[in-house]
């Protein structure tokens, strides 16, 4: 992969120069990352006045799923690096890019076409890689759904196989509810493909998110593999709402979870960092998905690590060193969006959010907001993750979001 022996100034041709495809709160981080490092970053999204745009040096709005519109925008960007954010891509202009040697993808263009389907993933991870992972079977129509879920067994979990957060997905207790939930992943699916996976509900004792980071090694050259302290998260109709860092976790299940996320980055390749999410039992451990990217849970690590998930893929971005040290036990709650209609949302509470010990509060800046849409983050330390979980969730109560006058 391309690795600058410089960095240039933006806004010259000398630039390094990003090309963010997905502008969101975490795009955001990555954006005020690489700017850090004297990066020049065009912020895309398929909407104006998203977080990244408002910090980011260019700020570009296209539909990033068109492949036509995607390889426009390289060719007039010409981007060294191409860092998708989001998975609804138009993965096979990145490809051709990556092909071309026009610019290099983040990790690698296979990546992000795999993992942008769940099926692309998950096939490879239980059949390829032979990673332990919940029974699981896709269907095209009521008829395999049904068929699959009695497969799998009850209860299972629907999911359309193009979504996220938790969007379409149902838990099915028994036969009676498959046809709500065929219907509910047809609604909730990002494209309009009719096909969905049923997979074994697993009863986790927690579930966690490991960040892996691929970089290079700066005493051998080569690239190597880093892993972040596990994250321990709670998930609300498949979206996230609090994590923290350190998870406590046995030494077997940790060492159980470094070999199957070292397992699936490998295979991914390329540089950056991976959110692989992983279900824990006892010592047991089930691949459940991987981000080629920062993960939203991993926000906690804004607090908690002396460089966050933000700070580690623009360095494994660049070929530059990775510092994994955790410095502080921490957590972080999500603040959540009220209906604020056609109104640019408003925020109140901060000082009183901030009144809470080792606390910092983000904005996310969206320009608009409904009811339990993610609009900012609060982000604690504390001696211990129970202490630093509290003082989070403190303080994200705190902050409210409404309509501005
Ligand atoms: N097979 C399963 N068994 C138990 N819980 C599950 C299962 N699949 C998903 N979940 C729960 O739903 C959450 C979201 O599911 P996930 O597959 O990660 O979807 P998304 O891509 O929307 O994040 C998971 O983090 C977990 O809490
Ligand atoms: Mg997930």
């Amino acid at each position: 992969m391309y690795t600058p022996d410089a960095i240039g100034t933006p806004g010259t041709s000398s630039a390094c120069r990003v090309l963010l495809l997905g502008s969101g709160e975490l795009g955001r981080e990555v954006t005020i990352a690489l700017q850090r490092l004297g990066v020049e970053v065009h912020a895309a999204d398929r909407y104006a006045g998203a977080p990244a745009h408002h910090v980011a040096n260019f700020a570009h709005t296209l539909d990033m799923t068109d492949p036509s519109a995607v390889r426009a925008l390289i060719e007039q960007v010409r981007p060294h690096f191409c860092v998708p954010e989001i998975e609804a891509l138009a993965t096979d202009a990145l490809q051709d890019a990556e092909d071309e040697g026009l610019a290099a993808v983040i990790p690698t263009a296979r990546a992000t076409r795999l993992t942008m389907n769940r099926e692309g993933i998950r096939t490879l991870a239980a059949e390829k890689l032979g990673l332990p992972t919940s029974a699981y079977r896709y269907a095209s129509s009521l008829e395999e759904l049904a068929a699959g879920a009695q497969d799998v067994g009850f209860p299972c979990v629907v999911k359309p196989v193009m979504s996220s957060s938790g969007k379409g997905q149902s838990y099915v207790a028994g036969p009676e509810d498959v046809a709500a939930a065929w219907d509910a992943a047809l609604a909730g699916a990002r494209v309009s493909q009719q096909r969905v996976i049923v997979e074994q509900y697993i009863p986790f004792d927690y579930e966690i998110t490991l960040l892996t980071v691929r970089g290079v090694d700066p005493r051998t050259g080569e690239t190597a593999t880093w892993f972040c302290e596990p994250i321990g998260h709670r998930q609300d109709r498949g979206d996230y709402v609090e994590s923290w860092q350190p998870a406590q976790m046995s030494q077997a299940a940790l060492d159980n979870a470094r070999s199957v996320a070292a397992r699936i980055v490998g295979e991914l390749g390329g540089r950056g960092v991976f959110g692989v999410e992983l279900f824990i039992a006892g010592d047991d451990v089930y691949f459940s998905e991987v981000s080629p990217r920062p993960h939203d849970t991993g926000m906690v690590t804004m607090a908690s690590q002396r460089f966050s998930e933000f700070d580690l893929h623009a360095r494994a971005i660049l070929g530059l060193p990775i510092d994994t040290t955790l410095i502080s036990p921490g957590a972080s709650a999500v603040v959540y969006g009220t209906d604020c209609g056609e109104s640019a949302p408003s925020y109140t509470g901060l000082a009183q959010a901030m009144a809470v010990p080792e606390t910092d509060v983000r904005i996310f800046g969206k320009p608009t907001s409904h009811d339990r849409r993610r609009m900012g983050v609060a982000v604690s330390t504390a001696e211990t993750v129970e202490e630093a979980r509290a003082r989070a969730s403190e303080a994200a109560g705190r902050v409210h979001c409404g309509a501005a006058e």
